[in-house]
């Protein structure tokens, strides 16, 4: 996967993308980051690539032909997203992550100020993506979120057992919790479940967290999740019936011991 970025500054994305596990895969050649600086392309003396607004406003705006020129310059395959990063986009999601992780070589355009022209956005970009309601100084750190979450779903970049976590997100539950050693800390033990070397029971109990969380936390996810588990609770209705059916037998039981005594 080559990653071309499109940014006023460099430096910051090649300094965070070579840290930790994106670092890693670069190095390993599994990743490719190439981070452009627009203001290369400025044909102004100073290497401005900014000015007013037309209508006026506050703030500066990225003009159109610098940002062109930059993108001309990365000679693309016909079929390359290009990704601007701004808050008025669709919102970033596991999904799209699955989705853009499929390309060959992607761009992301990281906007500053007032943002850019409309005109060149209009001509190369092919996806608007925010990563939340909230707006940054720029789109440098929402390049390096989407970058981060891509390379982890590039095969190699992670292990086996890591990636293997990533489905159940796809799935839409949030993760169960998790414990290392000690089994205790300041008082607190590790649930006894986990201890147990049980793996059908541990798995069980990964579930039912994972849905207490995810029900707490993120009730949308959950929803998803349920209507497209009906079998979960299928089990869960059987598995009723059956506890109150041998709840009835043991009273019933019970019952006619106590008129045995009588
Ligand atoms: N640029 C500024 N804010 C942003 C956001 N929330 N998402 C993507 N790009 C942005």
């Amino acid at each position: 996967m080559k990653f071309h970025v499109m940014t006023l500054f460099p430096e910051l994305i090649e300094s965070a993308a070579s840290t930790s596990i994106m670092g890693r895969a670069i190095e390993s050649g599994l990743i490719e980051v190439n981070a452009v600086n627009i203001r290369d392309f400025s044909k102004d003396k100073n290497r401005r690539g900014d000015d007013y607004t037309y209508g006026g406003g506050a703030g500066m705006l990225m003009q159109a032909e610098p940002v062109y020129d930059c993108y001309r310059s990365l000679k693309l395959k016909s079929n390359t997203p290009v990704i601007y990063m701004t808050p008025v986009g669709e919102v970033f999601s596991q999904d799209k992550a699955e989705e853009l992780s499929k390309y060959d070589e992607l761009v992301f355009l990281c906007g500053h100020y007032e943002g850019i022209d409309e005109r060149v956005l209009d001509k190369i970009v092919t996806h608007r993506i925010s990563i939340g309601d909230y707006v940054l100084t720029g789109g440098e750190l929402p390049s390096l979120v989407c970058m981060d979450a891509i390379s982890r779903l590039v095969p190699g970049v992670l292990g086996n057992e890591e990636s293997a976590r990533t489905e159940s997100f796809d799935d839409y539950l949030l993760e169960y919790p998790q414990y290392s050693r000690p089994d205790e800390w300041e008082g607190e033990k590790v649930p006894e479940v986990l201890t147990s070397g049980n793996h059908k029971l541990i798995e069980e109990w990964r579930l039912e967290e994972s849905i207490k969380r995810s029900k707490k936390f993120r009730p949308d996810l959950y929803e998803k999740w349920a209507s497209s588990h009906p079998e979960y609770f299928e089990k869960k209705e059987k598995a009723r019936k059956k506890a109150l059916a041998k709840a009835r037998r043991a009273e019933r039981k019970a019952l006619k011991a106590e008129e045995g005594l009588k």
